[in-house]
């Protein structure tokens, strides 16, 4: 679930274009390869075939097709995939043995390793209709859009000791539910939506067709031209209370969603963040895997691809050049645009770049995917009465803890249907590892297949006035300075097509819609999204 931001009733535009695509140079030996002789065409390395990298390919290719501007692009991955965490978050899949052996057709988890059974393709990974490049894509990719839905059985929130709130309309139903009408009152939901759609309204000026250029070069300044500087630098909690939101409310259902998506409390995310973890409808994932969509911006962007080709350095060279160093061997370009967390990635650069990346904890996210033949969690594990029915999905609040309870095991825990008659699989996003133990003894000794998997999945994103720097020097871009803002892969797009257009800018004198000034052609069609349409 995430960034489900109220979807517009928006008509998709359904007219694919005619690009002059170049079938690419998928390279992913990862061998030692000659130095090419230095020639004078312009190149662009990216780092990261990531939500953020692949589509700065696909932004830069746009720009090429529409100006001729003679570039040349190389995408680097140090893992053997396309997709990074959005693969990653889709499948939970991404070890290197299990990639290799079906790169681009996506990977797979099959319970018990049978590849009889179907392979587990868990939609962790959602998007909205306002996630306009994401949508778009799907449509201009020929991908297959399926409706998210976890499962139709409802929801619940435990705080560790007790079930507090159940509703059997499931996530995107509980907003208007009697029951929620009944126990959170009416003002409190209705002005927690309110928060929710004034949000998304400005979100959708990012993709607008009007004069001004939706570029920015600092996100703090980003930030407050959206006027949203008073929700970054406030915990969720403080802003829905000051918008006199409920505190029952926040402890309970909007605490649900920031843990389930963020993994975080709703009194430590900010309010910005808060309001993208608020899920009420449309939500979304490409049929077989959102990753799809990074391997499509990929194939058509006429970029050549080193997968499983570890960058390790970047360096200044002469004439405001850059040197990338990599298993391919010592590469110099033009430009690089760095898509991937900096601290993750043990890339040596110059201090004057390293210096200018604050530190950023990223929150460690363990989850655990596993087969039971029970239908649902058997009410005594959680010594409730033997009439509770126990919902499919399970969401938790912290509320208990902080009142000095206990704190849940675990942020989520949901049901994701059946592999076999009476053989479902449910998976568990928590903290901490998840002891097969204790599995065993929530699920009554009916637990078969278990897999585990360990992410640095999102920035841990306490309120902020301040944000990383997007060009970090001449040529040198970051496109994951966006996350501490927003972390989803949509965002990672948007970041990237923003600095898609600086690069230009500073390099070329053009931007992906041309140089500043040029006139907009689309700009009364319908579902204008800047970028794809000018
Ligand atoms: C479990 C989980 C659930 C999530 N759920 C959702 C959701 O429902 N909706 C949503 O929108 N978002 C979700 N997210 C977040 C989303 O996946 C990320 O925000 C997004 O995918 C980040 O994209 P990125 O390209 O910026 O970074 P990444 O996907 O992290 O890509 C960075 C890439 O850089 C590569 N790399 C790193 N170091 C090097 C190096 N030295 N050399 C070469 N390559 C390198 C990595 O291998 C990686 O492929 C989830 C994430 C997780 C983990
Ligand atoms: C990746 O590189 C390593 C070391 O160079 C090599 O052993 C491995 O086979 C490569 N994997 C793929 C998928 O190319
Ligand atoms: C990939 O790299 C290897 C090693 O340099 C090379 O032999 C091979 O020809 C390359 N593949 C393609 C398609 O160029
Ligand atoms: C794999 O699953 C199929 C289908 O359920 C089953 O018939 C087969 O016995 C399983 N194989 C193994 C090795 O368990
Ligand atoms: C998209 O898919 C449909 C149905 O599979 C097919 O008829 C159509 O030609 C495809 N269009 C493109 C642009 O690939
Ligand atoms: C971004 O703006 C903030 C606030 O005006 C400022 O403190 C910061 O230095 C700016 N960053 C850059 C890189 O210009
Ligand atoms: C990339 O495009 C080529 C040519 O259209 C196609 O053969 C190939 O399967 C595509 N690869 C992916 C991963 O979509
Ligand atoms: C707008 O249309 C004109 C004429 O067809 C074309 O030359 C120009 O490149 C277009 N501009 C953009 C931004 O696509």
């Amino acid at each position: 679930m995430r960034v489900s931001l109220l979807a517009l009733a928006l008509p998709v535009a359904s007219g694919a274009f005619q690009l002059p695509f170049k079938v690419p140079f998928f390279n992913s030996s990862g061998q030692q390869q000659p130095l090419r002789p230095t020639n004078t065409k312009p190149r662009i390395a990216i780092i990261g075939a990531g939500a953020g990298g692949s589509s700065a390919a696909w932004w830069i290719s746009k720009a090429k097709e529409r100006f001729g501007i003679d570039v040349e692009i190389d995408v680097y991955d140090k893992e053997s995939y396309v997709g990074g965490r959005a693969q990653c978050a889709f499948l939970f899949s991404c070890s290197t043995a299990q990639a290799t052996k079906s790169a681009y057709k996506g990977t797979t988890v099959y319970p018990y390793g049978n590849t009889s059974l179907p392979p587990v393709e868990l939609g962790a990974s959602i998007f909205v209709k306002v996630n306009k490049n994401m949508w778009r894509a799907v449509d201009e990719f020929n991908l297959t859009r399926r409706d998210f839905r976890e499962n139709g059985g409802g929801l619940g929130i435990w705080d560790g000791e007790k079930l507090l709130f159940t509703s059997t309309g499931g996530w995107w139903g509980w907003w208007d539910s009697a029951k929620a009408l009944l126990r959170y009152g009416f003002q409190s939901p209705r002005r927690t939506q309110a928060f929710v759609d004034r949000m998304t309204n400005k979100f959708l000026t990012l993709y607008s067709a009007e004069s001004e250029t939706p570029t920015w070069d600092n996100i703090t300044h980003l930030s407050s031209s959206l006027s949203w500087s008073d929700l970054v630098s406030k915990t969720t909690s403080e802003y829905l209370k000051s918008e006199g939101v409920s505190d029952k409310f926040i402890a309970e259902l909007v605490e649900a969603s920031t843990r389930v998506n963020y993994g975080q409390n709703a009194d430590e995310i900010h309010a910005l963040e808060g309001a993208c973890s608020l899920a009420p409808t449309g939500a979304s994932a490409v049929e077989g895997g959102n990753f799809q969509i990074f391997e499509q911006f990929l194939n058509r962007s006429s970029a050549n691809l080193y997968l499983n080709t570890s960058v390790t350095s970047i360096n200044p060279a002469s004439k405001g050049q850059w040197v990338v160093e990599s298993a391919r061997g010592a590469e110099t370009y033009t430009a690089v645009i760095l898509a991937a967390p900096y601290h993750s990635t043990n890339i040596e650069v110059p201090a004057e770049i390293s210096a200018q990346v604050p530190p950023q904890p990223y929150v460690h996210l363990h989850v655990t995917l596993f087969t039971t033949t029970l239908s649902s969690i058997p009410p005594e594990s959680f010594s409730l009465p033997a009439s509770t029915t126990i919902p499919p999905m399970l969401l938790t609040t912290f509320e208990g803890a902080r009142n000095g309870g206990k704190e849940p095991e675990f942020n989520s825990m949901s049901y994701h249907g059946l592999i076999s008659e009476g053989e479902w699989v449910v998976k568990i996003f928590s903290k901490k590892r998840i002891s097969q133990k204790w599995l065993s003894k929530m699920f009554d000794g009916q637990v078969g297949w278990i897999y585990r998997k360990e992410w640095d999945a999102y920035p841990v994103l306490p309120p902020t006035s301040s944000f990383p720097n997007i060009k970090l020097a001449p040529g040198f871009y970051y496109v994951n300075s966006f996350e501490p803002f927003i972390s989803t892969m949509e965002t990672e797009t948007l970041a990237s097509r923003n600095i898609v257009d600086l690069l230009l800018n500073e390099k070329f004198n053009s931007g992906i819609c041309g140089p500043q000034g040029t006139p907009r052609n689309d700009t009364k069609k319908e579902d204008y999204v800047y970028g794809w349409d000018c």
